[in-house]
């Protein structure tokens, strides 16, 4: 199976995958990662990495969020894409890419799902008090933040940490959990049920 990760920043989990592709834990090629941002750092560490298609695809040079998804579409067409990862990838994708690759979009999210979605979950987590979050990863539907979930786990909140050292831990979980849902989903070992995903 073919994959593209879908970054916007420093992509530190991309790394994690692609280290994870070498040592032979996640079962499948990584054929193509694309930012919307020249700068993304995630570009650097994919042309490093040797990746066949790095990219970036501006927004700006599109008419809407359709037209640019459907360039999208067709480029992971020719990159012979099975299914998509994204990796802290800051646009809403369309329904028209939903539906082009159907469960078959996956996305990690910094916080146990359902609590705290959006772009702060973090921070978000850490103001309201609660002394549990955690990571998600789960299949992207139409809903931000919403499509059914493949493996979470709990990090504990210290009384002293701070936005960073809670960060820090979570995305020690995060470089750990993703790879190995992505091999999962590569595997053919992640059947859904409705909403709920069976793993094995
Ligand atoms: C991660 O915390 C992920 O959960 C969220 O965006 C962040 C991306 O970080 N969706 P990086 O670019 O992989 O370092």
């Amino acid at each position: 199976m073919n994959f593209a990760v879908l970054a916007s920043g420093n992509g530190s989990n991309l790394q994690a995958i692609i280290n994870a592709c070498r040592k032979g834990k996640v079962r499948a090629k990584l054929a193509a990662v694309i930012s919307d941002r020249s700068q993304a750092f995630a570009l650097e560490r994919a042309r490093k990495a040797k990746v066949p298609c790095v990219l970036p695809l501006d927004p700006k040079g599109f008419q809407d969020r359709e037209d640019f998804d459907r360039r999208l579409v067709e480029i992971l067409a020719e990159n012979k894409v099975d299914f998509v990862v994204l990796a802290g990838f800051m646009r809403i994708l369309s329904p028209y890419f939903i539906q082009s690759f159907r469960d078959r979009i996956l996305n990690i999210h910094p916080a146990l799902l359902p609590a705290f979605k959006g772009g702060h979950a973090i921070a978000d987590a850490l103001a309201y008090g609660v002394k549990v979050t955690g990571v998600t990863v789960h299949f992207v539907d139409e809903e931000v933040d919403h499509g059914p979930i493949i493996l979470q786990e709990a990090v504990a909140i210290r009384p002293k940490d701070t936005a960073e050292t809670l960060a820090f831990r979570i995305h020690k979980v995060e470089h750990r959990l993703y790879p190995a849902a992505i091999d999962l989903f590569a595997r053919g070992k992640l059947r859904l049920a409705g909403r709920v995903v069976r793993i094995g």
